[in-house]
């Protein structure tokens, strides 16, 4: 629990729940993945605040692109902050076991504070802390989140059998980066934007709020249902159609896509450039 005297850094694009956190404290927020301002932010807040903690997502929601975690995990010890990953869309999906994009980055004895949700790979609701005892003690009693919410329902029990497949069953994940694999070169054949991603959630940039309502219903009518990401789930000028693959997609399913999505190119011009 953050307070007067802390300071939290964030990277503007982390997950809205991540501002929930925030209410009360001091927060600076440095541009997406930018090492520069985050070093500035950090010199800036040093000697001004008692626990100095930066928070960034491990894969960011919108873009399914990931962070620049060696870096900024390196920014954080120089200037003696904590470093704090949400990596909601990691666990489960990404890395060698399934750990996350923390694994990708080799990271996961280092991270000072890891969050999770169960509402993701886990098919559940729900999401966890994995913290040092100390912390994770201290959050059990002053975390309002945990102290005042109730406790899950007998259904929860399914979630230690998805923690033991995302280990006994790698063939998904195989399965699912195959499919993504597919999936973007198709996208790519087309000529679309997919901008960053390096995961499953993978954009479609249109920019025009209004073009991208029209794709996503010319998609739907195409029977390919999609949601159509605008402000202020993004910036104004970068509304996109945000799809994500399942390992359990067939090559049938993701041509279905790819096939709507030519369709709705040549209706719209949502290709690059046009
Ligand atoms: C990066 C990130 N963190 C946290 C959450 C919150 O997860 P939940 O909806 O399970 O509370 C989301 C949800 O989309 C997310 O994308």
């Amino acid at each position: 629990m953050l307070k007067a005297e802390d300071c939290a850094i964030v990277d503007m694009a982390v997950h809205a729940s991540v501002y929930e956190g925030l209410y009360e404290t001091n927060v600076k927020r440095f541009p997406h993945n930018s090492l520069i301002h985050l070093e500035r932010a950090l010199v800036d807040v040093q000697s001004k605040y008692l626990t100095r903690i930066v928070v960034i997502d491990g894969v960011y929601s919108q873009d399914g692109g990931l962070s620049k975690m060696e870096e900024i995990y390196e920014l954080t010890k120089k200037y003696g902050a904590f470093l704090m990953v949400d990596d909601a869309h990691g666990i489960g999906v990404l890395g060698q076991t399934g750990r996350g994009a923390i694994e990708i980055f080799s990271l996961l004895d280092k991270i000072d504070i890891i969050s999770g949700t169960l509402s993701k790979a886990f098919g559940h609701i729900g999401g966890f802390v994995i913290a040092k005892p100390e912390v994770a003690n201290y959050l059990k009693f002053q975390s309002r989140q945990q102290v005042f919410s109730s406790t899950s329902t007998p259904a929860a029990a399914g979630l230690l059998k998805a923690i033991d497949l995302i280990d006994e069953e790698p063939e998904w994940r195989i399965k699912l980066a195959d499919n993504v694999t597919y999936y973007k070169k198709g996208l790519l054949d087309l000529k679309l934007d997919i901008g960053t991603t390096a995961s499953p959630i993978i954009p479609i940039k249109i920019g025009n709020a209004h073009k991208t309502g029209n794709a996503a219903r010319l998609l739907l009518e195409a029977g390919v249902y999609v949601n159509a990401i605008v402000y202020p789930g993004v910036s104004r000028k970068d509304a996109r159609i945000r799809t994500s693959l399942m390992a359990t997609h067939t090559r049938e399913h993701i041509d279905k896509v790819l096939n709507a999505f030519e369709y709705v190119n040549q209706r719209l011009q949502i290709a690059k450039g046009e």
